[in-house]
């Protein structure tokens, strides 16, 4: 099996940089067919990519990782079966929290998932207004001390209420954001924060669905059906928000300009750039499974590295740009 670049979050999680992204086959990204996805799921074990992002909320995400499981340990057995990170999320709807009900939750994810405990729980919380979101990081602190949890990490909070929880003493180890080129909210509280309390990031959102890549570089703006995914709809708006169209084709091609000279692809440089920030762990690449491969091509990664000439031409363009900081707020305030 092919290895990649990891990180190491903690004494029993070490994560591949780059994540495979689930919440692709949970819809609104073209028809996923188990079988395919499952054997796509094998080819992105074998060439390295062992860590998958998922949630309980993301369709049958958890469902094929609980067969993927089964598959691998049938086919390649224990020893590859044991190199799978699989992160999941709890994304429970506001209201009274119980022990019980976070047991539950927790119980049905590992039945899915087919494993004795998750490697890493990412916490979300929809409504800050609603403070019960305090008493599920208690209970679901207690489940990591019995084991049905081995780390404990966050997903879409902002800088206020994650210092809130460190100072319960609450065991975060990682908040999972978005955070690209173009959307760079996250330098502006987020990451002097995680440095100094030694949190891990991980980004989402860093190739925009898809828009920041060769495919849509001298591309005219996309029309509503051309956006045919979630995730292209989703980011299309940012872009908007960010500065239009036809900024983003100029961040483009300097983007073009620095990924010919590593004959690398704007996907890559756009990785690269999340992947060199302080406190990133890795950055989650959205994976159709079984309709689009891009395994190849993001193994380039790891090939390369910017220079401080490439990060000022990116940062010349992202200048004129409008501060999303201002206009969304912190990280995951689009949520809210
Ligand atoms: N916590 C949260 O709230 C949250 C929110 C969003 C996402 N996420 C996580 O982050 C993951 C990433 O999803 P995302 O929506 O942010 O999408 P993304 O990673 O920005 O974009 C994924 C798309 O980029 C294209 N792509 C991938 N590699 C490429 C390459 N080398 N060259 C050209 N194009 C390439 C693919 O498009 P094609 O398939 O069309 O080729 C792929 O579907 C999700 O699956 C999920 O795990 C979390």
């Amino acid at each position: 099996m092919n290895k990649l670049p990891s990180y190491k979050l903690g004494p029993d999680l070490t994560v591949c940089r780059i994540l495979n992204g689930m919440w692709q086959v949970a819809g609104g990204h073209g028809y996923i067919d188990h079988e395919k996805a499952i054997e796509d799921m094998l080819r992105y074990h074998d060439s390295g990519f062992t860590t998958w992002d998922l949630a309980d909320i993301y369709g049958p995400a958890e469902d094929l990782i609980g067969e993927f499981r089964r598959r691998l340990l049938e086919l390649r057995g224990k020893e590859e079966l044991d190199r799978i990170q699989a992160l999941t999320k709890w994304v429970p709807q506001p209201g009274k929290i119980t022990r019980s009900a976070v047991i539950e939750n927790i119980q049905r994810s590992l039945n899915r998932m087919n494993v004795n405990s998750i490697d890493l729980l990412q916490f979300h919380w929809w409504d800050y207004n609603n403070p019960y979101y305090m008493d599920a990081l208690k209970y679901l602190a207690d489940l990591r001390d019995n084991g049905m949890i081995k780390n404990i990490g966050l997903t879409n909070f902002d800088t206020e209420r994650v210092q809130i929880m460190m100072d319960s003493d609450l065991p975060i180890v990682s908040n999972q954001i978005q955070y690209s080129i173009i959307d760079r909210r996250p330098e502006v509280k987020m990451i002097p924060f995680c440095q100094k309390h030694n949190i891990c990031l991980f980004a989402y959102g860093s190739l925009c669905g898809g828009l920041m890549s060769d495919r849509y570089f001298k591309r005219e703006k996309p029309t509503a059906a051309q956006l045919d995914t979630l995730s292209l709809r989703k980011y299309h708006q940012i872009i908007e928000k960010w500065g239009g169209w036809n900024l983003f084709q100029e961040l483009l091609s300097n983007l073009k300009t620095i990924a010919q000279k590593y004959k690398v692809s704007i996907a890559n440089i756009a990785t690269r750039f999340i992947l060199d920030s302080p406190a990133v762990a890795g950055v989650i690449i959205g994976t159709r499974l079984g309709i689009v491969d891009h395994r190849a091509g993001n193994a380039q990664v790891f090939n390369f590295r910017l220079e401080r000439s490439d990060l000022d031409a990116i940062d010349a363009v992202c200048k004129k740009s409008n501060n999303l900081f201002e206009i969304i707020g912190d990280c995951g305030d689009e949520y809210r």
